[in-house]
C-alpha cells in the first residue's frame, strides 16, 4: 500500500512542498494541516488541478488543524494514522525581517539566527508533544530551522525522525560543479556532506567570512576526488540564483525604499508591527550574537543529529 502523508503548515515552503508530493506517483494520500481552512482548501484545490493538468492524479484533502491545541492535534494524528507527517509550521516566515527598512533588517540579522529560534521551534515542539500523547510510531520530518530546534527537543526526548532542509541545495551545487570539472555525468558523482544551516551564506551567497566547520566528500565512480578537484572551491563558488521572495532585485528595489508598509496587503499588518518591535528591541548592546553561534556549534547534538542521519552511509 502506497504511504499516507500529512503535511502540516501550507505557507510558502508548505505550498510549494505539496506541489511537489501532488505529482509523487509512489505516495498514497496526501493529508494537509493548516488553520485556516478557506484558504487551505483553495490551496489544495489549485494544486490538484494543476497536477491532474499534467497527468496525476493526486488524493489530497484539508482538515482544519491548530497545533497549539495538542488534544485535537493527536486525535487527528491517531484518525488519519499517516505514516509520514512533514511540518512546515511556523509563527513567522524566515524572510520577514527583509521587508523592514535596511537599517532595522540589519539590526535583526546582526543578531544571528538565533534570534528566530522561539519562532520556529515552538509550533515543532507542540507537534511532538501532540505526537508524543497520540504515541505516534511513524515518521516525522521538520523543516523549521531544525539544526538547532530538533536539537533542543532532542534534550527533551522529543526529537523529530529528521529535519530536512538546506543541505540539499549544497549537495546539488557541488555535485554538478564537480561533474562539469570532471567531464563526466552527474551519475557518476557522488557527494556526501555534514553541514550547518550557518553554511548557507558561503554556499548561496559566497560569503567566505566565518565559515562553519563541515564535512564534504565527493567520489567519482566510487573513488575519493575530493581532493583532486578541490571540492571547497566548488563549494563556495559563486554559483547565482534566487533566494527569497523578498529579495530586493533590481525591479523591486523601489519597493524596499518605501519601507514594509507597501507589503502590508501582502503580508499583514501585524506580522510586520511584530518584525518591528524585534528590530526596536535589539539594541547594539544587547545582541545575543554569541548566543546564535553557540546554537549552531550545538547542531549535531540530541537525537535529532538532522543532516548526519539525512546520509546514513556517513
Ligand atoms: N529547512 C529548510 O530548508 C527550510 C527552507 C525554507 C523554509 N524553512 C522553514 O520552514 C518554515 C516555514 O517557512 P514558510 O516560509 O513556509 O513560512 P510561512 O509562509 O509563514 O508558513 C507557515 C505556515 O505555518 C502555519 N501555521 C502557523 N501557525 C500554525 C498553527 N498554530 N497550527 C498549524 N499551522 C500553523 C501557517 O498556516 P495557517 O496560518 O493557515 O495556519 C502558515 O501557512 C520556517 O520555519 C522556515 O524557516 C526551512
Amino acid at each position: 500500500m502506497k504511504p499516507t502523508i500529512m503535511l502540516i503548515g501550507l505557507g510558502g515552503l508548505g505550498s510549494i512542498t505539496l506541489e511537489l508530493l501532488a505529482r509523487e506517483e509512489d505516495l498514497g494520500r496526501i493529508v494537509v494541516g493548516s488553520r485556516n481552512a478557506e484558504r487551505g482548501m483553495a490551496r489544495c484545490n489549485l494544486t490538484r488541478l494543476g497536477a491532474m493538468a499534467q497527468g496525476y492524479a493526486p488524493s489530497i484533502s484539508f482538515i482544519p488543524l491548530d497545533l497549539n491545541d495538542k488534544e485535537a492535534v493527536a486525535e487527528t494524528v491517531h484518525r488519519e494514522a499517516p505514516d509520514v507527517i512533514l511540518s512546515t509550521a511556523t509563527m513567522q516566515t524566515w524572510w520577514l525581517p527583509d521587508l523592514l527598512p535596511p537599517e532595522q533588517a540589519a539590526v535583526i540579522k546582526s543578531a544571528g539566527f538565533g534570534v528566530w529560534l522561539p519562532v520556529h521551534l515552538t509550533l515543532t515542539l507542540k507537534l511532538m508533544e501532540a505526537l508524543r500523547e497520540a504515541d505516534y510510531r511513524g515518521i516525522t520530518l521538520t523543516a523549521p530551522f531544525p539544526d538547532v530546534v530538533n536539537c533542543v527537543l532532542g534534550r527533551l526526548d522529543l526529537a523529530p525522525t529528521c529535519g530536512v532542509g538546506n543541505i540539499s541545495q549544497f549537495v546539488p551545487k557541488v555535485r554538478l560543479l564537480a561533474a562539469e570539472r570532471l567531464g563526466t555525468p552527474l551519475d557518476a558523482v557522488r557527494v556526501l556532506m555534514v553541514a550547518h544551516h550557518a553554511l548557507g551564506p558561503a554556499v548561496v551567497r559566497a560569503q567566505v567570512d566565518n565559515i562553519p566547520p563541515y564535512f564534504l566528500r565527493i567520489e567519482h565512480g566510487g573513488q575519493d576526488v575530493t581532493e583532486a578537484i578541490c571540492a571547497d572551491q566548488l563549494l563556495l563558488a559563486p554559483y547565482p540564483r534566487t533566494i527569497r521572495p523578498g529579495e530586493p532585485f533590481p525591479h523591486r528595489r523601489n519597493d524596499r525604499a518605501a519601507g514594509p508598509g507597501i507589503f502590508l496587503p501582502q503580508r499583514g499588518a501585524a506580522a510586520c508591527a511584530w518584525a518591528q518591535r524585534i528590530a526596536g528591541g535589539l539594541s547594539p548592546h544587547r545582541r545575543p550574537q554569541r548566543r546564535a553561534t553557540r546554537a549552531h556549534r550545538g547542531a549535531h547534538s540530541g537525537r535529532g543529529h538532522c543532516h548526519q542521519r539525512a546520509f546514513p552511509s556517513l
